[in-house]
């Protein structure tokens, strides 16, 4: 199983914050945003990572990262998005890395409180296609967001301004390397991006995905709202508890 982190992208809901550096590199209370998706890969026992970048001061993660060792790793690896495509087209950077290798996925912007080790061992015993972890929220239209009959799935609608339901599909997500296959079939939405929910409807209108639940608190990182929430957060309760 492999693990990516994407953290490319300018940022530009975040200015001026983000102008002269990138959103990955803000402080969350004690560390740097990069280091907490980082940490949750290596707590569900992946050591074998790509960090895909891009935008301002792409150079400062080598430097603030080196080759892992502060997360015990021995070796980081690093691919570098130009321009701002969208999720899946930063994805689609990490098809030589994986090499055939099914992965976890995490937004370089997106901190949680628990571990996903559970949902890794479940999509593991899947074996194939996908899987996403949702989690209720507040303001869902800021996210992807779950149409559910009961428990059943139906579809995903990317920023729906009237949310079927109060799930957020967060960015963790499980894919096998078909996803590299569906990725180069996608059109640019809206707003110009290659989306992550499109590669998300293409595994369920096949009959392939599962979800599950996630434990523990989890906030994105890309708003000031958001920034200043997930920051008091892990002041108050600690992030990536074992
Ligand atoms: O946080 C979860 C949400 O992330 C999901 O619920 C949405 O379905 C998904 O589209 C995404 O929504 P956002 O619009 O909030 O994503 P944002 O553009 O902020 O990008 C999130 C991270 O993805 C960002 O921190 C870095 C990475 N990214 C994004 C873009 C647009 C890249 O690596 N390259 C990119 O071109």
């Amino acid at each position: 199983m492999k693990g990516i982190i994407l953290a490319g992208g300018l940022g530009t809901r975040l200015h001026p914050l983000t102008k002269v550096t990138n959103k990955h590199l803000l402080p969350i209370y004690d560390k740097p945003m990069i280091h907490y998706p980082i940490q949750t890969l290596v707590n569900a026992g992946i050591t074998d990572i790509l960090l895909v970048t891009g935008g301002n001061s792409a150079g400062e993660f080598l430097r603030l990262l080196g080759n892992g060792k502060e997360f015990g790793l021995q070796h980081l690896n690093y691919a570098y998005q130009e321009g701002e495509g969208g999720i899946a087209a930063a994805l689609a950077l990490a098809e030589y890395f994986c090499a055939g290798d099914s992965m976890c996925i995490v937004l370089g912007d997106n901190i949680i409180e628990r571990n996903v080790v559970a949902a890794l061992r479940a999509y593991q015993r899947q074996n194939t296609g996908a899987k996403i972890l949702l989690k209720e929220v507040k303001d869902p239209q800021r996210f992807g967001v779950p149409v559910l009959e009961g428990d059943r799935l139906i579809r995903i609608e990317e920023k729906p301004k009237e949310p079927k339901s109060p799930y957020a599909v967060t960015g963790i997500y499980f894919f096998d390397a078909r996803v590299f296959e569906i990725i180069k079939t996608l059109r640019p939405s809206a707003r110009g991006e290659l989306e992550v929910t499109d590669v998300i409807n293409n595994y369920l209108d096949r009959g392939e995905l599962t979800w599950d639940l996630l434990e523990g608190w989890w906030s994105d990182a890309g708003t000031f709202a958001s920034l200043r929430l997930v920051g008091n957060l892990v002041a108050e309760t600690g992030a990536n508890k074992l």
